[in-house]
């Protein structure tokens, strides 16, 4: 199934994104094999560039990430792209890029199939869709667009960009891009519930105390001021990844894996999530803001954000369902800029009871996301000298030849929509139940923000704000990884 036929457009061909991770990823694709010669990607954004100076751009992206590679095969590689300069609200542009592509369709013969890629500044997403249907820019082969983050700010406007993208294309045409389901970990998830008899015949609520996903990191907002305080974690982090993280933990086991099953699945869960009321807004919930220190800025002193901002770095709280194998279980997730160390983990924390040797420790199934693939069980055991119970780790972990082995998430993804498998990319009715638990935090907090002068500002490079250690639902609960 490798040799798709394709004219791909990237709208925002000169921008970070598509330098730093498609067009590597487009490149490992092709001396793969995985993508063939009928093909040519047309690079647009607002710059005069030529052709040439993309194919440049290109095959210094391709040097930047990858320290061995034939150069004939770059060569041969960046002479599939094309540049055209195009401004996105001029309707007259799109008659241009329609030509282009037509005229490329007929040189690569690539039977007619399109596929659009957004990205750019989300607030042209739906400019663009829309002219891609008033323009005609739809080949007589397949149409697909893959559309990155944020998709919406919350659920009105996530509701009217999915209306704009949906006069264009189907659902089913649709890729809504998370780069975490690209991950290794995540995406073993699945194998790790559903072929482990052991571990599935205890992945449920008499079994289960609760659940802690943690997706922390060392850097700071970096050069991002300007669209983090558009954002801020909850809409970063919470309402794609974690979302994501938790809903493959909680959801039933699926029929088969094919991508309707799966998203079956997630659906059946996410119609029993439970859109927490201010009580639970104000127990479980906590945010906060990384304060300065000698040597680091402050968010507020970050390049384009406000001095008296309330936008959270952190965030973190608490997910339920009604049902699924996990309904009632509690499931904490946290997530911050400027932790003490960039870590990425799913714990699973096991009940226990009443033991022979008195109390011991519960055991704990811990998924390493980043920066190490691995995954290790707690287990107690026998103190060889004295009396009493140690505990043990039981680890998988992948080695750090295989570590390097494994694709880029974009890649990863990119390759899943050149061969139509959706298995990994959100659906609009999945996204549709995450914005909504979004929301109401949202409108929570900027309620909040009018009564209290401060949000709590943490210590840099720590573990996020204290408070953040009672925002569970009982006193023998508390982060195990801190
Ligand atoms: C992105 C967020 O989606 O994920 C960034 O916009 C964040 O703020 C990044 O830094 C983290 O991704 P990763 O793969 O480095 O964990």
């Amino acid at each position: 199934a490798s040799n798709i036929p394709v004219i791909m457009v990237i709208f925002g061909g000169s921008g970070d994104l598509a330098h730093r991770k498609l067009y590597p990823s487009l490149f490992n694709l092709y001396r793969q094999g995985l993508i063939h010669d009928n093909f040519a990607v047309i690079g647009t954004a607002r710059r005069p560039w030529t052709n040439e100076y993309l194919r440049e751009q290109v095959n210094d992206a391709i040097h930047e990430t990858f320290t061995e590679v034939n150069e004939n095969d770059v060569k041969n590689f960046v002479e599939h792209f094309y540049y055209l300069s195009h401004d996105v609200t001029n309707v007259e542009h799109y008659v241009s890029l329609k030509e282009l592509a037509q005229e490329l369709d007929d040189r690569y013969s690539a039977q007619g199939n399109r596929l659009f890629y957004m990205a750019m500044a989300p607030r042209f997403f739906g400019t663009i869709a829309t002219h891609i249907n008033d323009q005609k820019l739809n080949g007589t082969g397949f149409n697909r667009i893959v559309v990155e983050k944020p998709f919406g700010r919350d659920l009105a406007s996530a509701k009217e960009l999915n209306e704009q993208i949906t006069t264009s294309f189907a659902e089913e045409d649709i890729f809504r891009i998370d780069h975490y389901l690209g991950k290794e970990m995540i995406q073993n998830i699945m194998p790790l519930r559903f072929t482990n008899p052991l571990f599935k015949s205890v992945w449920d609520k008499e079994h289960i105390k609760n659940i802690q996903v943690t997706l922390a990191e060392r850097l700071g907002v970096e050069a991002r001021g300007g669209y983090y305080e558009t954002s801020g974690a909850l809409r970063d982090m919470v309402q794609n990844h974690i979302f994501q993280i938790i809903t493959l933990l909680a959801m039933p086991e699926p029929r088969d894996i094919s991508a309707t099953s799966v998203h079956q699945a997630k659906q059946e869960l996410l119609d029993s999530l439970i859109i927490p009321d201010e009580e639970m807004l104000k127990q479980h919930f906590v945010r906060g803001q990384y304060a300065g220190s000698d040597t680091t800025f402050a968010y507020r002193q970050e390049p384009n954000v406000a001095s008296d901002s309330k936008t959270e770095t952190y965030a973190a709280g608490e997910v339920k369902f009604t049902a699924g194998p996990l309904a009632g279980v509690p499931i904490y997730f946290r997530t911050g800029k400027e932790f003490k160390e960039k870590k990425s983990r799913i714990d699973i924390v096991f009940k226990h009871s009443s033991t022979p040797y008195g109390s011991v420790h519960s055991n704990n199934l811990t998924i390493e996301i980043d920066p190490r693939n691995r995954i290790y069980l707690r287990i107690n055991g026998k103190n060889i000298f004295e009396s009493g119970i140690r505990e043990e780790k039981l680890t998988y972990a992948l080695t750090d030849e295989e570590m390097a082995k494994i694709p880029d998430g974009y890649e990863r993804l990119l390759h899943d929509v050149f061969v139509n498998d959706s298995t990994n990319f959100t659906h609009w009715s999945e996204l549709e139940r995450y914005w909504q638990f979004i929301d109401k935090v949202e409108n929570y907090w900027e309620k909040e923000n009018q009564d209290i002068s401060e949000i709590i500002q943490y210590p840099p490079y720590r573990m996020g704000p204290k408070e953040a250690n009672q925002i569970f639902e009982s006193p023998t609960e508390h982060w195990i990884y801190g």
